[in-house]
């Protein structure tokens, strides 16, 4: 199998070194998709920070690498920015700079717990390798290995849970999704498509219907867009005609991804989601939630305790721009909604499929760092 069946068509974020061997990352602009493919290049920990808060960058996998990826790049451009003015920098310095950072990516976006998880990776890093006082130059380089771990691993996960997945999908079905869980919100081939992907591969004949996804519309503009750069037949639906389609018998099966799963298997993901596995379960069709580890939060015992992002009321109040709603009409936004664990059929990890007790058996997964 070559390195390609790992991999989609699109690239979220990315390491480069300059010429000059100055560190960037590398991230394609979600929020101009798909209208227009633009690459842009961070130099500062800011710019991290003010790209995954403005969702050009999104989805719990991609948020959290690309946030491992601004700690290091913190720590790389300290660094440069102290040789430039041949001042020192020594390691507790550098120490206390990672952790800045680190509670900065973490003020961006309260609910993908995989951002939590990968700066407290890169903070354990940082200390495991402070113990062993080296110079600051191979610290910088160790942190830019882990980041490049994490993206690595999430590669791989990805794939192991599109195989999983893949096993729950029949030649010939039709299949829901909500949001974007593709590969666009990952490095890898993503979450809930990665089993849609793995299935098309193997050569299932596969429909895939795509709710809209109000009010930011990842589903009409990036799984569409991402689907179609994978060849992959698809529907465009706005979310409220789901339930219409699950009464008429079309759909086989439902795969989401997540944000954030509690202990008991209560799961936070894109705002829509509850909605969804409420009609699914009064038409008994099978909802299957495809995530890493990472996105797995075991110091939570269940969904009431994760934190909901609320977001502008401009995402609703307007479509690019352009108002759809009367001046100063009151909005709510929450971005994300929590669905009960009875509603979901399977948790699907890199580690296997995870069926109900969730409490139980999310445990056994051994999902500490
Ligand atoms: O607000 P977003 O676009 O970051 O929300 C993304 C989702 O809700 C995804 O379904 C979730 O992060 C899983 S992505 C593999």
């Amino acid at each position: 199998m070559d390195d390609s069946f790992f991999h989609s068509q699109v690239r979220t974020v990315w390491w480069e070194e300059e010429a000059d061997g100055r560190a960037q990352i590398a991230l394609l602009d979600q929020s101009l998709l798909p209208q227009q493919v633009v690459i842009m290049h961070l130099q500062h920990e800011q710019q991290v920070a003010d790209a995954i808060a403005s969702l050009k960058v999104r989805g719990a996998p991609a948020i959290g690498v690309t946030a491992a990826f601004g700690v290091a790049l913190a720590a790389a451009r300290l660094l440069a920015e102290r040789q430039a003015g041949q001042r020192e920098l020594t390691q507790s310095e550098l120490s206390e700079h990672v952790y800045e950072v680190g509670q900065l990516l973490c003020r961006t976006r309260p609910t993908a717990v995989n951002l939590f998880w990968a700066t407290e990776r890169m903070q354990r890093c940082m200390q495991r390798a402070a113990r062993r006082s080296m110079p600051v130059q191979q610290l910088v380089d160790l942190l830019q290995e882990e980041a490049q771990a994490i993206a690595a691993e999430d590669v791989q996960a990805c794939w192991q849970m599109g195989m999983y997945g893949a096993e729950l999908i029949a030649d010939g079905d039709t299949l829901l999704t909500h949001c974007n869980a593709g590969a666009l919100a990952a490095t890898g081939i993503g979450t809930a498509l990665a089993p849609i992907y793995v299935a098309a591969r193997s050569g299932k004949n596969l429909h895939v219907l795509v709710d809209e996804t109000r009010p930011v519309l990842q589903g009409a503009r990036l799984t569409a867009w991402e689907l179609q750069q994978e060849g992959i037949p698809l529907t465009l639906i706005t979310d409220n005609m789901a339930g219409h389609f699950m009464r008429q018998g079309n759909i086989r099966s439902i795969f989401v991804g997540a944000d954030r799963i509690a202990a008991n298997g209560d799961v936070a993901n894109k705002i829509g989601t509850y909605s969804l596995a409420v009609l699914a379960h009064a038409h008994q069709i099978p909802l299957y939630v495809v995530a890493p580890c990472s996105t797995i939060d075991l110091s939570l015992p269940s969904g009431d305790q994760i934190p909901i992002e609320q977001r502008k009321p401009e995402e609703v109040t307007t479509l690019y721009g352009t108002p759809i709603a009367p001046a100063g009409v009151a909005v709510a936004n929450p971005a994300f909604d929590v669905t009960p664990h009875p509603y979901i059929s399977a948790i699907i990890t890199e580690k296997g499929i995870v069926r109900p007790p969730y409490r139980e058996n999310l445990r056994e997964l051994d999902t500490e760092l």
